[in-house]
């Protein structure tokens, strides 16, 4: 983390580099600054060797970067701010941990994953609960805890799909304890895989980008699809399947909406009311805005904050 560098310190990690300028050094050479960031804070950088000035020179506006160097104190600085001078460069690639470039949400990342294996639990149909196992397990289930659930509109933070689908299970499932005499477990097993489909819609990456596969096929059909197939690898009943199907492809509740088929089931209604009341409520969520009126895109009205 940035915020933590002490002078004489070594530094390697993922940072957003905003190059300030480029230009010759009194000695001849040439050199490039400025600042570099992640989730901590923001710390100046200088660069002197020739490739490594090139490579920042060619930078197309901010950019995440692996970046490698010493913690120095800013020379004349009267300050003593501290500056990285940088000594290797390298675009990121997928298998680098950028975790620290990446909103992260304000919820106990651990506290969810004991729910959400809990509600895992809870599904006693041993077909259902074979296949959660066989769809939440590596590697996919290492992205689906760190994907967003949204870009913008709702949990656009690394961790947000795991609190959504937790918040949707269990508000679903206290639904179903009220309302009574529906199948739990398929209402928990839809809520639990209502979403998975954005793991593949919405790329873990800086900014949070849609995939091609994403913007071709959107997050319910691909979540039907990986249903489908885990499905077929355990030879899930097929009236089992199709009620789960039925739950996953119509849980944004109406076709207008996006979903292909409206709901037609007690279940159904339950995941896409369940995924409604979470994904509003979401919006009442701002760390920096309290006690005023403030206008909200996804539902097109002003919303108190409080
Ligand atoms: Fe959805
Ligand atoms: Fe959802």
């Amino acid at each position: 983390m940035l915020k933590e560098l002490k002078a004489g310190e070594k530094v390697c990690q993922a940072v957003i580099i905003r190059l300030q300028k480029v230009g010759n050094s009194s000695n001849g050479g040439v050199f490039a600054k400025g600042m570099a960031e992640d989730n901590s804070g923001r710390i100046q950088f200088i660069a002197f060797e020739k490739g490594i000035v090139n490579t920042l020179r060619n930078l197309e506006g901010p950019q995440p970067m692996m970046v490698a160097g010493a913690v120095d104190i800013v020379k004349y600085s009267q300050d003593m701010a501290l500056q990285i001078i940088i000594q290797k460069l390298d675009p990121v690639v997928p298998a680098d941990d950028i975790s620290n470039l990446l909103p992260m949400g304000n919820f106990d990342k651990d506290a969810y994953l004991d729910k959400f294996n809990s509600l895992i639990g809870q599904v006693k149909t041993p077909s259902l609960h074979q296949l959660l196992m066989r769809i939440f397990s590596e590697p996919f289930l290492s992205a689906f805890l760190k994907n967003p659930a949204g870009m913008k509109m709702h949990h656009a933070y690394s961790g947000g799909l795991l609190k959504h689908t937790v918040d949707v299970a269990e508000l679903a499932l206290a639904m179903a304890h009220t309302v009574g005499n529906v199948d739990k477990d398929l209402v928990l097993t839809g809520a639990l895989l209502h979403d998975i489909g954005k793991v593949k819609e919405i790329s873990a990456a800086v900014g949070f980008p849609y995939t091609t596969e994403g913007r071709l096929l959107g997050h319910i059909s691909i979540s039907a699809l990986l249903v489908k197939k885990a499905a077929d690898e355990i030879k899930l009943p097929l009236n089992q399947l199709q009620w789960l199907e039925h739950i996953i492809l119509s849980h944004h509740g109406e076709q207008d909406k996006g979903s292909p088929i409206a709901c037609a089931t007690k279940e159904s209604f339950l995941v896409h009311y369940a995924d409604e009341v979470n994904a509003v409520m979401n919006q009442f969520e701002d760390q920096e805005k309290h006690h005023t009126w403030v206008f909200n895109r996804m539902l097109q009205r002003y919303l108190f904050l409080d």
